[in-house]
């Protein structure tokens, strides 16, 4: 480099910013996008068993294409310190790798491609998308990787459940939305006199529920079928309807007609379970704001109060929200499609 170029070098400041950029913000997504898809392949889960060459973590991640190629890829992560390689073998290194490889890794890992697939676009997007008057659809989101993702608060969505659940009568239960099918299953657990209808809008979702419910020995107990809560032709008469992580795929305006539609078919003194994160939380939960805000066929992620009173306006008695993880914006709402009031005109009838 002569000293013309150097001066400029000096002056300008772009390479040291570049060359600090790329190592404080570049850098960790480069690592992170790797150790989403080492995860999802179960390469990360492989190498915990043991080292292994190239063509064994090729096997393992169902590969029989071009391993140099997979080569190069894996190399980057040696590169990012997560793995290692001697001995003509790939090896765990990093923290974090190690920490991935363990038995609730996956849910984890799915979270960071959730960020790395969805929160990114939407932040390098939403204003042109403005301009040209595009908004997000669902197939902008990827089923799979949101039902993995979902599973880090799984514990949270339990305890919910948990606490409205009746385990003792036989009861039919009604989940709209059921994602992979986790909490039908769990309910179907606490209550082994439950059945269940367990619905999903998008078809792979709901097929991948029904296989879950088979493999799970519940086909017998819980229907599964694809289908919009809004128009599907539904029987009365559950009694505990639940919405987990998804009041926020309808429009604002539409959530009271849906949660008055939900009580249409509970049972008397039936209840309703809804589990959603809401505004005004960590910065990961204001992307998530942000996507739902630009998609087309949904809406921003509640605020307590405003869903308490739609839960009221649709009906619902006894309406309450708890906080289901402490110091975020977690919640569960309940609300009891309370018996209508008889006259004292009927009362006195039924005596007779
Ligand atoms: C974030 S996922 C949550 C899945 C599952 N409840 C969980 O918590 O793991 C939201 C799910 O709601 C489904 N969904 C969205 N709108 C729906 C509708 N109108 N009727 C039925 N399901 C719907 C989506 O297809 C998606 O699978």
């Amino acid at each position: 480099m002569d000293a013309s170029t150097l001066t400029k070098i000096v002056r300008q400041r772009q390479i040291p910013l570049l060359v600090s950029l790329s190592r404080s913000l570049a850098t960790p997504v480069y690592r992170a996008a790797f150790l989403a898809t080492a995860t999802r392949l179960g390469i990360l889960k492989r190498l915990r068993a043991r080292p292994c060459d190239l063509a064994s973590l090729a096997r393992a991640a169902g590969i029989d294409g071009d391993t140099d190629l997979l080569r190069r890829w894996l190399d980057i992560g040696v590169r990012t310190g997560e793995l290692s390689w001697f001995d003509d073998c790939y090896r765990l290194r990093g923290r974090t790798a190690k920490a991935l490889a363990g038995p609730r890794g996956d849910a984890v890992a799915a979270a960071l491609e959730e960020v790395l697939r969805f929160h990114i676009p939407v932040m390098l997007d939403a204003p042109a998308m403005l301009k040209d008057g595009r908004r997000l659809q669902l197939g902008d989101q990827d089923g799979s990787v949101i039902a993995r993702s979902t599973r880090v608060i799984q514990p949270f969505v339990e305890e919910a459940v948990r606490r409205v659940l009746d385990r003792r009568n036989p009861i039919r239960l009604l989940e709209v939305g059921c994602g992979n099918g986790t909490y039908v299953r769990y309910a179907a657990e606490l209550n082994p006199r439950l059945s269940a209808l367990a619905i999903d809008l998008q078809p792979d979702v709901a097929a991948e529920a029904a296989e879950n419910m088979a493999v799970w020995g519940l086909a017998g107990r819980v229907e599964t079928r694809q289908g919009d809560i809004r128009t599907l032709d539904l029987e009365p008469q559950f009694d505990l309807v639940t919405l987990h992580n998804n009041i926020y795929y309808f429009p604002v305006e539409e959530r009271t007609a849906v949660l008055r539609h939900a009580r249409s078919l509970l049972a008397p003194g039936g209840k309703l379970l809804l589990t959603t994160s809401c505004q005004g939380g960590g910065l990961s939960l204001e992307v998530l704001n942000l996507w739902f805000s630009y998609a087309e066929f949904g809406g921003p992620l509640p605020h307590a109060d405003e869903l308490l009173a739609q839960l009221a306006d649709a009906g619902f008695a006894d309406v309450a929200a708890h906080t289901l993880i402490p110091g975020e914006q977690f919640r569960a709402f309940v609300g009891t499609n309370q018996p209508a009031r008889r006259s004292a005109a009927q009362v006195l009838t039924a005596k007779e």
